[in-house]
């Protein structure tokens, strides 16, 4: 794992924003697996400032609420559209999002993981975490090798979550998302963590043994993943002077 630590979330979303941007400068086809969730929305934004070339580009979305209608202001597809795809040329027909209102769920859930392998794959996936360490909405003790199913969240996502809602009680409690064994099939995954309310989650993904209580853990085993955190996110980690002495001393080349 690259672990990169900034003072600021500001500045850990611009590093993750280059990072984008090298890729789809290098791969204008490149298919990307997108994250919601507060975390991805500066990075997202700052996307948008770099005016880059969408119109070859596939994305597919780690997860959705089951029930929401899409059109609700709280539902993921409406996430996307709002924070990133209404602003970029990207063409609607390569927009994947999972379907939360699908009639017969694990058929989309086969049909889905179908259409990322047709893609040809996932080229950067963008991940947030939990504050329980979950991954996508992969709960603890979520199976390493999943893959796009139905879940059911933890009360404390459920929590985490009401914010965003006007009370616990409109959360949605089933999602669908992509599985730990589809995520560690990305080429790379972009992990994104910001505040102290990550920090513990941060620590046992990246200096933790690999468990199912943490699912983020199993990231270990992946071998490419950049992990983008600000100062408090980081502030549990044990090796955080190694990370930065190991940042710092990137050559020009391997810079973002
Ligand atoms: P957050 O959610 O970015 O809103 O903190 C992250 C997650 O639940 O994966």
């Amino acid at each position: 794992m690259e672990i990169i630590i900034q003072p600021t979330a500001e500045a850990s979303a611009e590093i993750g924003a280059r990072i984008i941007r090298k890729l789809l400068l290098e791969k204008p086809d490149a298919v990307l697996g997108m994250a919601t969730g507060s975390t991805p929305v500066s990075m997202y934004r700052k996307l948008i400032e770099m005016d880059l070339d969408w119109s070859r580009v596939t994305t597919f979305n780690l997860d959705e609420y089951v029930g929401l209608p899409q059109e609700h202001p709280q539902s993921y597809h409406s996430f996307m559209w709002e924070n990133l795809f209404s602003h970029i040329n990207i063409k609607p027909e390569n927009v994947h999002i999972p379907d939360g209102n699908a009639a017969d769920v694990p058929k989309f859930c086969a049909d889905y993981e179908a259409a990322i392998k047709r893609a040809g794959g996932i080229d950067l996936q963008v991940l947030g975490i939990g504050s329980d360490g979950h991954s996508g909405f992969n709960e603890p003790t979520s199976s390493l090798a999943s893959r796009t199913r139905i879940k059911t969240l933890t009360e404390r996502t459920v929590r985490d979550n009401a914010r965003f809602f006007d009370s616990a009680e409109e959360v949605p409690r089933h999602v669908i998302t992509m599985g730990i064994g589809t995520i560690l099939e990305a080429r790379c995954n972009l992990l994104l963590a910001f505040g102290e309310n990550k920090a513990a989650a941060i620590a046992g993904a990246v200096e933790g043994p690999i468990t199912a209580n943490n699912p983020a853990s199993a990231l270990q085993l992946h071998p490419v993943v950049k992990v983008c955190l600000d100062e408090a996110a980081a502030s549990q980690l044990q090796r955080a002077d190694y990370y930065r002495w190991v940042y710092d001393g990137k050559p020009a080349w391997q810079r973002y």
